[in-house]
């Protein structure tokens, strides 16, 4: 393997190699080891390789029209778009609001990616940061992970109590329910990376100078908590798949394919003038779905 070079501001340069080395399981090594840039590793995947660029590029091209076209209806009519964006660290949920955001208005669209609570916030009702940052008309927000840490990652790391987490998913239909009666359009995604390419990225993340500061405590430590989250994940999209605030589960292994996709999911779920649902197409079914196409 290729050495990672050294960085002293991001102390875990170097901790996924080691992982890698040591306690990764066998099987997964010899798949990373052996996979071509093109190829796609988990083998469970209904793609063998990433979509070409070209494909890409022409795909993004009439997609990223479509985006601009529902922006200026959404200005326009004063429509409210909250995107939460979901998934694993590393499946890719920052590049996909980026494709999302690049050509749109930064006063209406902008995104929501909050840091852990502060003592204060942790002594307020959980959903409340969040609700401060919810649209108002005119404005789309996409969420970089959401109130959905308290069943995911603080369960799997112990950040809050059961009794929390129970007070959660009591009250979490409720939030939804009022959001989206209230108007605002709520769409979640739940991009799902497997284990052999969330390690092939943190590798990755781990050679490259300009990605290195993506890598967290809560990325190292994770690697060891594979099945902790799996089990977390399915649990939390099960009981909060509704009616009226469904997931949509994107196996994002091919980023392209998943970013399309997303794109796709985000244009579906809003009216706009001008849309044409032709042009933006349905979905890929064989890598978006609901809850079913979580992964084991
Ligand atoms: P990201 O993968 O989003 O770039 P991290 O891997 O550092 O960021 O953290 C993942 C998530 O865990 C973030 O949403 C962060 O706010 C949350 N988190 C980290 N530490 C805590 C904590 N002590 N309590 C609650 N949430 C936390
Ligand atoms: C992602 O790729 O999903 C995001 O960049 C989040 C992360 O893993 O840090």
């Amino acid at each position: 393997m290729q050495k990672a070079p050294k960085n002293d501001a991001v102390p875990y340069v170097g901790q996924i190699t080691d992982y890698f080395e040591k306690d990764a399981p066998k099987a997964l090594r010899k798949l990373i080891e052996k996979a071509g840039p093109k190829d796609i590793i988990d083998p469970s995947y209904p793609y063998r390789e990433v979509m070409s660029s070209k494909d890409y590029d022409a795909r993004m091209e009439v997609l990223q029209q479509e985006l601009a076209k529902m922006m200026y209806d959404l200005v326009a009519t004063g429509k409210r778009l909250a995107v939460v964006f979901e998934g694993r660290d590393a499946a890719g949920k920052g590049s996909t609001i980026e494709r999302v955001r690049e050509n749109l208005n930064p006063r209406a669209a902008y995104i929501a990616a909050l840091p852990k609570p502060s003592e204060r916030e942790a002594t307020q009702w959980y959903f409340q940061r969040y609700t401060e940052w919810l649209p108002a008309g005119g404005e789309i927000v996409l969420f970089d992970r959401s109130w959905y840490n308290r069943g995911i990652i603080e369960r799997v790391f112990g950040f809050s109590t059961e009794h929390q987490r129970d007070l959660f998913f009591r009250q979490l239909p409720h939030y939804e329910d009022m959001l989206v009666s209230d108007g605002i359009v709520l769409v979640k995604l739940w991009l799902e990376v497997g284990r052999g390419e969330q390690l092939r990225r943190f590798l990755d993340r781990e050679r490259e100078p300009l990605k290195q500061w993506k890598l967290s405590s809560i990325d190292v430590q994770g690697l060891g908590k594979w099945g902790d989250y799996t089990r977390a994940i399915r649990d939390t999209l099960t009981r909060s798949h509704t009616g009226l605030a469904p997931w949509t589960v994107i196996l994002s292994n091919d980023k392209r394919r998943a970013r399309i996709a997303a794109i796709q999911s985000v244009l579906h779920a809003i009216d706009y003038k001008g849309k044409d649902p032709e042009v933006i197409g349905q979905p890929d079914r064989s890598i978006c779905g609901g809850p079913e196409k979580l992964l084991d």
